[in-house]
């Protein structure tokens, strides 16, 4: 799909993976809905990529681990008649620990926006795209996504939804002229081990987000279904089928156990 003076919807576009979406979908000539919970870092994003390329950046600040945030971020896109042709689910967050320990308060507000957020965003901005016979929808997953996570188990089970969902949402509309895309990457150099609260919940050497991007967009031309960026995070993920599921728990639980304890 050409992108080029067309408009994507990124969600999380203020930091990391979000952030390098927006600059190299503006590099390409991508007009932008940039959306997160910090406007200043949105406005200040979008008042470079305008300088930069030109690009038309509409910032629309919303939480969308709120009930109906996606429907009102719909409703805004309406208002400004904005035909979304790249949606991208991006924003995310992960908590980390023994499950029973950590606020339920915050697993709940992981499963909306990890999940919920998708659902409703994608359920709403694919009829249009359906319309128009063109489109593409990126959800953002994780290597998590592969096999179950000990000691960030709501993580890995919003991960293993998003990635599921966005393999049957490829098959159901593959040649209906929206193309769907799954992310998954490993450990990434971004703010999210920073508000995850620990470096316990990271596993290997860290790949930096512009590259996470560049393969992921190389990826989608080749008209591939998902992406595993760097070889090494391809095996983890891929490791799994090979072993017995408790296995993989003793592997992962091993690898993901808080330090202190
Ligand atoms: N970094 C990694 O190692 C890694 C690995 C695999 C997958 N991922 C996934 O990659 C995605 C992006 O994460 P990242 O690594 O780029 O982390 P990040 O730098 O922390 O970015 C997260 C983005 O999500 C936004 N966000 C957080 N809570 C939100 C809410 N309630 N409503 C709207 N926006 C919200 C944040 O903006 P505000 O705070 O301004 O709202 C920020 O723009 C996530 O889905 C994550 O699970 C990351």
């Amino acid at each position: 799909m050409n992108i080029k003076g067309k408009w994507s919807l990124i969600t999380g576009a203020s930091s990391g993976i979000g952030e390098q979406f927006a600059r190299q979908l503006a590099k390409e000539g991508s007009h932008l809905v940039l959306v997160a919970r910090s406007k200043r870092k949105l406005d200040t994003l979008a008042a470079e990529l305008t300088r930069s390329y030109g690009t038309q950046c509409q910032v629309i600040p919303q939480d969308l681990s709120i009930e109906g945030a996606a429907g009102e971020l719909y409703q805004k896109c309406q208002q400004l008649n904005l035909n979304i042709d790249l949606l991208v689910n991006n924003a995310g967050f992960a908590t980390h620990g023994l499950f029973e320990q950590i606020s339920g308060e915050r697993q709940h507000e992981e499963v909306m926006l990890n999940v919920a957020a998708v659902v409703d965003m994608t359920h709403l901005f694919l009829p249009g795209m359906l319309q128009r016979g063109a489109g593409a929808v990126i959800n953002v997953s994780s290597t998590a996504g592969f096999q179950p996570l000990p000691y960030m188990a709501v993580y890995g089970a919003t991960k293993a939804f998003v990635l599921s969902f966005t393999d049957a949402l490829w098959w159901e509309n593959r040649d209906r002229g929206v193309q769907f895309f799954a992310l998954c990457p490993g450990s990434t150099e971004t703010n999210f081990f920073n508000v995850v609260g620990t470096d316990d919940a990271s596993v290997g050497a860290k790949d930096s987000p512009e590259r996470v991007v560049e393969v992921t967009l190389r990826a989608m031309k080749k008209g591939k279904q998902y992406v595993v960026p760097g070889f090494r995070n391809y095996l983890g993920a891929q490791i799994s089928r090979f072993m017995t599921r408790r296995q993989s728990l003793r592997l992962v639980g091993g690898m993901l156990r808080p330090r202190k304890q």
